[in-house]
Formats: C-alpha cells, structure tokens, sequence
C-alpha cells in the first residue's frame, strides 16, 4: 500500500547520478535535489555522487548552480542554501563503457555500503550507453541486494516496440523488475496525481465516468515553445513518441482505468495497463482515419517572428518529422465502448497548455424555447494540468432577468486558491517516491511495451509514407486542419483550451 510520502525518506541513500554533468542532470534532477534538500526531504545521511567521464567537484558545483539558479522553482539560490546543498556533491570520474572501472566504484560505494540504505542508480545518460553501465554494475555486484539497489531510466525508452524490448531485456537481464524505475515526469505532477483523487476520493463522478454520460474525452498538451536546442533528440522522435507513447498515454490511462482495489503500485498499474490493452487497434491500412501529423512553420507567437522547424538550428532541410501528433483512439470495453479519446499535441502551438477536457453528452431533450442558448456550449468538465492547476466545471445556467436566456457558466477549482502554496515539481515527487521505494508513478515494462505497440502501426505508416504537405501549421496556431478534420468527421470538434496563456506565465502557486 502506498502511503503520503512523509515519513518513508530512508535514513540512509546512495544517489549515484551517471551523466551528471549532462544536460537532464543540470535542468531537472539538480535542482530537484536541491528543493528536496532544502524542504528537508533528502535522507539524513545521504551520499550525492556524480559520475562522468570528465568531472571534479568544482565543475559539478559550478553546472548544477547554473541549473538551479535558472530552473528551480525556488528562482536564484541564495548563497547559505546553495552552500548547503553543495556540501553534499561528490564525484567519480570514469569511462562508462570501460568495464574494469566499475571496480573503482564499487570500492567507492563500499566505504558506507553497511550503512546504504536505497543505493541509486539514476541513468541520465543516453540509451546507447544503458548497456554498459547495467552489465559494469553487475559485473561487480552492484545490482544487489534487491531491496536495495534501484536503476531509474528516463526517455526514450527505444523509438519502437522492437527497440524498447532490446533496452528492457538489457536492463533486465541484471536487475528484477521490481528495482527498475522508469520514469515519465508528467506522473509526478500533482495535477495528474490528483486525477485519481477526484475520480476515486468522491462518490459523485464515478457513476457519470462512462459512455452513458460522456460524449468524448479530449487530451491536450500544446507547448508554445519549439524545438529549442534538442535538435539531434528530436528529429530523430517527433511528437508522436516524445510525447504521445509516453505523457498523453499515461495521463489517459489515469482518466479511463477502472477503480483500484487499494492504492497500491501494482493495483494501479494493473489497471492502467488494461486500458492500453483494450485500446482498439489502429488498422495499418487505414492510419489516416485515426492519427494526424503536423509540423510548423514560421509563425508569430507572442507578438514575435519565429522560425519554421525546418529552419531551426541543426534541422535538416526538408525534415519529414513531425511537431504535431494527433490520435483517435477507441477502448473497447464495458465503460467505454464507442468514446472516442482525442489526443493531440505539438510545439509552436498557439499556447502552452495542457489540459483534458470530458465532454458530457447533451440532454435527452430540450424542454426550453429554441432562442434560450441552450447548448451554445456543451456541459464539460477540464482538468487543468498546467500552466493553470485546477478543474472547471462549465454547464448551463439561468441569466439573471427576462426574458429566459441559459449561459455557459464555469465553476472553479484552483490548487492556488485552495492550499495556498506552490506544488512541488514533478522530479521532487518522483525522486522522493523513488528514494522511498514506491514505485506506484513509475512506468512498469509492461505498460511501456503496450503503449508502444498500440502506435508502432501510425509510426510505420508514417515512416512508409513521408508526409507531403510539410509544413502544414503556421507557428501561432492550434495545428493542422487535418486535426480538425480527425474530429469533424466524427462531428466534434477540438474546444479551445480553457484559459489558455502564454508559456511566460504561470498559473501556478508561487
Ligand atoms: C518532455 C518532452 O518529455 O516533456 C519535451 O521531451 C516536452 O519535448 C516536455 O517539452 C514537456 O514537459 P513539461 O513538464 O514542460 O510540460
């Protein structure tokens, strides 16, 4: 059974980051590290040691200081809580893919092992080099005990069905499922976690939470941003396995899974799994009807010029990868036989927000006057993931005054205006979780391979089929036409993000 995390932070860890003087390190789990230990959630005696090929200690202090003062949700770091938090940073240098330098680790790690509570070992390195480091580690038994050892993998996680299992048999072949944390940090966010509370924590959604009432559910997750410096990433994923195979598909499994028997990791993901399970399959002669792709061009946002993808730095002339993904899909199952889930997202997007949207289905029948304005929108609910955090419920209200006239109405709820402090980050959450052995918000191998088959049929047929009306958004937009024909020939049609705001400003508590 998961319980709140307060309390389960061991006394003892070993965090050993590879690649920490790489670029995840230096944006995310640095400066999580540095809230956690400021908000006192770091184990007493905890050993922080970074690995690369290249580091000291000088080096690694100057980056991660970098990353916090302009990544962490705190804003700079003042000089006494840095220095604080520096103290803890050790380093070991070494060669990953040199299999005789595991030894010197391992002697390293063993000064304190008796004492080692979790022993971590985060990969925030690049897949290729997965391999080398799993098969050092075990070379010199690093991998046990179970209880104690944990290998944390982030995206991607392979860029096909094929890929993934090659990756995961690898991972596998040294250490138990059970000590492989996989990481998908829009699980972390509070505004996720918090799908599972509204839907389970109240008795009055979950009898309306199904094809009897609900018309569609909507997914959005628009970034305004572009494709920034992650060029070589990126080309090479495009939207569909950035962000589709991992983020939109976790975030739907939480919207459609059936009720846990307990709150426990397994439980959960059992249940999530069953969704991708009963996620209709895309027939590969007929993707079209199904999935929609996108890629920008230049554009205005903000009030600025931006360049098209194909014009950003280190893009290739004429790429044919996609900036923009969006997906049908269907769950054939009791609840949800013939809901659509609508999944879209994409960069150079209008605005960023990410939001899922439940459309009601209309009455049965209207009983007022044809002129009230009934239905001039349809009752939903929106689950505000961010940049605002909160739920709205829009449905049909009487306008004060004669004659009758109904109005969409909004009714809030804001995680600001409710608790009154910032939300941790997604890595915090993620980190302490993992620190605690909980691996409930961690993907397990099973859900990771169902998602990846359930689009390996769109990704052939896109690699088989080069898009030849690239590109096919201005930057600005809300993408593509051919998305709103996706939706249109099922007549609907893609709501406007609820509030939607520029990527500078925040909705958050802070
Ligand atoms: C990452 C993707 O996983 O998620 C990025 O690789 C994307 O392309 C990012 O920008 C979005 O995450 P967040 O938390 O900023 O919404």
């Amino acid at each position: 059974m998961r319980e709140s995390s307060a309390g389960r932070t061991p006394q003892h860890a070993q965090f050993v980051l590879f690649g920490a003087m790489g670029d995840l390190a230096w944006r995310l789990i640095g400066p999580a590290l540095y809230n956690l230990h400021l908000d006192g959630h770091l184990p007493q005696e905890f050993a922080l040691i970074g690995v690369d090929r290249e580091i000291s200690v000088d080096a690694l202090r100057q980056r991660w200081r970098d990353g916090v003062d302009r990544f962490s949700r705190r804003g700079r770091a003042e000089q006494a809580d840095w220095d604080s938090f520096a103290g803890l940073l050790q380093v070991h240098a070494m060669d990953l893919t040199q299999p005789a330098q595991y030894e010197g680790l391992k002697v390293r790690l063993d000064v304190a092992a008796e004492k080692a509570g979790a022993q971590v070992f985060y990969l925030a390195i690049p897949p290729r080099l997965f391999a080398a480091v799993t098969d050092g580690l075990a070379s010199v038994g690093l991998q046990r005990p179970r209880g104690r050892a944990r290998v944390v993998v982030e995206k991607p996680l392979g860029d096909s069905l094929q890929a993934f299992c090659r990756i995961d048999q690898s991972l596998r072949s040294h250490f138990e499922e059970s000590q492989i944390y996989r990481m998908d940090h829009f699980l972390g966010k509070e505004t996720v976690q918090n799908i599972l509370a509204m839907r389970f924590a109240n008795p009055i959604f979950e009898p309306i939470w199904n094809r009897r009432y609900i018309d569609h559910v909507a997914i959005t997750v628009a970034e305004s941003i572009g494709v920034g410096h992650r060029a070589g990433y990126y080309e090479h994923a495009g939207a569909l396995r950035d962000m589709v195979q991992n983020h939109l598909l976790q975030v739907m499994c939480l919207v459609a899974m059936e009720p846990p028997v307990a709150y426990d990791a397994d439980d959960i993901r059992n249940k999530k799994l069953d969704v991708l399970r009963a996620c209709r399959r895309i027939p590969a002669d007929d993707v079209r009807r199904f999935a929609v792709r996108g890629q920008y061009a230049g554009g205005w946002i903000e009030g600025e010029a931006v360049p098209g993808y194909c014009d950003e730095p280190d893009i290739a002339a004429g790429s044919n990868t996609e900036t923009y993904a969006a997906i049908k899909l269907l769950v054939d199952n009791w609840r949800w036989q013939d809901v659509p889930f609508y999944l879209r997202t994409g960069k150079r997007l209008a605005a960023t927000v990410s939001e899922i949207s439940i459309r009601f289905r209309d009455i049965p029948h209207n009983a007022f006057p044809a002129d009230t304005g009934l239905n001039s929108q349809p009752v939903r609910l929106v689950i505000q993931i961010q940049p605002q955090e909160g739920i709205i419920l829009k449905f049909m209200a009487k306008q004060p005054g004669s004659p009758l006239r109904l109005r969409p109405v909004d009714m809030r709820f804001s995680y600001c205006d409710a608790f009154k402090t910032a939300s941790p980050g997604a890595y915090e959450t993620l980190l302490r979780d993992l620190l605690a052995g909980d691996a409930t918000l961690f993907m397990r191998a099973d859900q990771v391979e169902a998602a990846w088959s359930l689009l390996m049929p769109v990704l052939e047929a896109w690699a088989a089929n080069p898009a030849l009306d690239f590109p096919n958004y201005p930057a600005g937009t809300w993408g593509p036409e051919a998305a709103e024909r996706l939706v249109a020939r099922d007549g609907r049609a893609w709501l406007t993000p609820s509030a939607p705001r520029a990527a500078a400003s925040s909705g958050r508590c802070d």
